[in-house]
């Protein structure tokens, strides 16, 4: 198999290809993601909700990330590889950002590392692409800011927002980054982004106009259940499968249909 890589998703863009993307967060998961032959494979700073059970992405550690992200990297040999920095280790000083991200690098094995923010964290960006690792940036509704917003209503609706974004998305690519996902923002402003700029947009409620898709894995099958918001189409329902399996199981241990003649030595 070929691995992919940022120079990849370049070339997708320019064939007009869509990039497919989910996250992942464990060894077993994963695996199975890159041998369906998803394209890129995030380990989003959304394991601090969907593994941990936290409310928000804000109390997930570097050493967490790490862990998560190396389970990942172990099981795949095709997809890109590309792990959030949490909250607090890139925002504002930007030797900070790179010895946390060349901690992701090494000791995890990822590809490239995606940060949230435009001009606040243009000198962290930099400092990390000049060390030679891949940047993705991530702007519209950032999560490690709600607190700042509030809400996880959708973004840049109102001008002032939707020309920052805009030009945020410049920023980032002419810093130098390989890719910027949009989140939560108007489909018709994603559009504008993904065509006026020339590296890779990937959309998660942003609409069809942009580069590729991605998804937290957990939502699109269906094991969360709380969260639904219109963006998020689910695949399966594992949540009642995983129910239903387990409710089996008990039973049949407690009526000692389990394990049966063959299933013991
Ligand atoms: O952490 C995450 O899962 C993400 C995606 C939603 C883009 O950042
Ligand atoms: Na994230």
């Amino acid at each position: 198999v070929t691995k992919v890589t940022t120079h990849v998703l370049q070339e997708m863009k320019l064939k007009n290809e869509k990039i497919a993307m989910l996250t992942a967060y464990d060894y077993s998961m994963a695996r199975l993601l890159d041998k369906a032959g998803i394209d890129v494979i995030l380990v989003g700073d959304s394991a601090s909700n969907v593994m941990a059970g936290h409310t928000s992405t804000l109390p997930i550690t570097l050493n967490e990330m790490i862990y998560h992200a190396s389970s990942v990297v172990r099981a795949v040999k095709r997809a890109l590889v590309i792990t959030d920095l949490p909250f607090g280790t890139y925002q504002g000083n930007s030797k900070e950002a790179l010895s946390s991200s060349i901690r992701i690098m090494k000791e995890s094995g990822s590809d490239a590392v995606k940060m949230e923010g435009g001009r606040e964290i243009l000198e962290s960006i930099d400092r990390i692409l000049s060390a030679g690792i891949p940047v993705m940036g991530h702007l519209g509704l950032t999560p490690q800011s709600i607190h700042k917003f509030g809400t996880y209503v959708v973004r840049a609706t109102e001008e002032n927002e939707a020309r920052k974004l805009v030009e945020d998305a410049h920023l980032l690519e002419n810093a130098g980054c390989f890719g910027i996902v949009l989140e939560k923002i108007p489909a018709k402003l994603a559009a504008q982004v993904a065509k006026e700029i020339r590296i890779p947009i990937i959309g998660i409620g942003a609409g069809p106009d942009v580069d590729g898709q991605v998804l937290v894995l957990h939502d699109m099958l269906g094991i969360t259940q709380e969260f639904s918001p219109r963006f998020l189409r689910r695949y399966h329902n594992l949540s009642e499968e995983i129910q239903g399996s387990v409710k089996s199981y008990i039973r049949d241990v407690k009526t000692v249909d389990f394990p049966n003649e063959r299933e013991q030595y």
